[in-house]
């Protein structure tokens, strides 16, 4: 079973679209484990993009994160990681076929709507950044046993 974060960026409230995003998460058969909204600091924000900094995007991308709220979520499921990859679609928008969220929502690569792990390094790093170990809410799910 792996766990990754997942945040909706600024924007997706804007445009009542969250409920849309989270619902095909949910379908999926993911398990929300953690789920907030608020306004990421910029403390967190350059942590979480530590990678980028340096890159012609980062100044933009750090002040994008900053403008309003954010989702975040943890979700929890077998290879979650790379299947909510697959749900995301690549990061780069010309990439992203629709179908997916960033094909179906998102028209620009810095405005693609969704931040999701990238592999279980990653997963682990970020979960901590976003989420105290008391937010996040373990439950059963008699399906998974199926697995
Ligand atoms: P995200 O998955 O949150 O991870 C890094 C973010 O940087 C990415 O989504 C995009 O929002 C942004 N990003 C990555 N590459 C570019 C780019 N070439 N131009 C603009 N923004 C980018």
């Amino acid at each position: 079973m792996e766990r990754t974060l997942v945040f909706l960026k600024p924007g997706v409230l804007q445009r009542r679209i969250a409920g849309t995003i989270l619902d095909r998460f949910e379908r999926k058969g993911f398990r929300i484990l953690a789920l907030k909204l608020f306004r990421m600091d910029k403390a967190l924000v350059e942590a979480h993009y530590a990678e980028h900094r340096g890159r012609d995007f980062y100044e933009k991308l750090v002040e994008y994160t900053l403008s309003g709220p954010v989702i975040a979520m943890v979700l929890e499921g077998p290879e979650v990681i790379a299947l909510v990859r697959r749900m995301t679609g690549p990061t780069d928008i010309g990439e992203s076929l629709p179908g997916t969220i960033r094909g179906d929502f998102a028209c620009s690569t810095r405005l693609n709507i969704v931040h999701a792990s990238d592999s279980p390094e990653s997963a682990v790093r970020e979960i901590p950044l976003f989420f105290k170990d008391e937010e996040i809410c373990r439950w059963e799910d008699e399906n998974a046993r199926w697995y």
